[in-house]
């Protein structure tokens, strides 16, 4: 699904010092599965997954997704991309404020139907989020909730990959453990890609890749 090459991603190009976020890999990732990426801070992990996810474009090399470049489509063919095939849940659950659980997950449908909002019930239901919950804004919700409402945000429009950039990050043990089962639940026939720096998370991943300074240091299966 993925076929990456040669990629390279260098910030700060106008000084003299140059910062290689990625240090020229390949790598090529399957069209389902839960797929860990791990390392330390700053090793280049979210540079990684936002240029496979359009959100960033790299310095050098080629994301091919399904056999399209995305390095070379124009800005509107990639955002179309991205919201049709791709999910993304972040580190903070940035959840509208003002908004109650179930509508911050009807405000990233494709459409507003009956039977999308019947569908986003289900949803949240299936994620521990009952009647109750929907009704009540995120300051009324606890992380662990907030979390599982912001997957259900980023799922509801059944997107081929799911990205997921440290999403147990500010979460207790529990709680991460539920959020990670969610994800590798919905791995059994998409593509789930969580970043992490945490491998005790990672027990249920299909793969590992370990990135080390920009550079993959390891490539584990199982
Ligand atoms: N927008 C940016 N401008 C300059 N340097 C950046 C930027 N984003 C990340 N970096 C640098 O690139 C490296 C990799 O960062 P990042 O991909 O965020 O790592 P990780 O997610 O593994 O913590 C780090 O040294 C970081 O400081
Ligand atoms: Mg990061």
């Amino acid at each position: 699904m993925f076929e990456v090459k040669n990629i390279s991603m260098i910030y700060d190009m106008d000084t003299d010092e140059k910062m290689y976020a990625l240090k020229g890999f390949d790598l090529t990732l399957p069209d389902k599965g839960l797929i860990g990426i791990i390392g330390p801070s700053g090793s280049g992990k979210s540079t990684l997954m936002y240029c496979l996810s359009t959100l960033k474009k790299p310095t050098e090399g080629t994301v091919c997704y399904n056999g399209t470049e995305l390095t070379t489509i124009t800005d509107s063919e990639r955002e179309k991309i991205r919201r049709k095939e791709f999910g993304f849940v972040f580190q903070k659950h940035y959840l509208v404020p003002y908004m109650n659980a179930l509508d911050n997950v009807l405000v990233a449908a494709a459409d507003q139907s009956e039977e999308t909002k019947k569908r986003a019930k289900e949803f949240l239901a299936g994620l521990g989020l009952g009647e109750r919950e929907l009704s009540k804004r995120p300051a009324k919700l606890s992380g662990g909730q907030c979390q599982r409402a912001a997957i259900a945000r980023a799922m509801i429009n059944n997107p081929k990959v799911v990205f997921a950039d440290e999403p147990t990050a500010s979460l207790d043990h529990e709680n991460a453990f539920n959020v990670m089962r969610i994800l590798k639940s919905y791995s059994a026939d998409r593509l789930v890609l969580v970043v992490t720096h945490d491998r005790s998370i990672l027990n249920e991943a299909d793969r590992i890749i370990e990135i080390w300074d920009g550079e993959i240091s390891r490539r584990e299966t199982e």
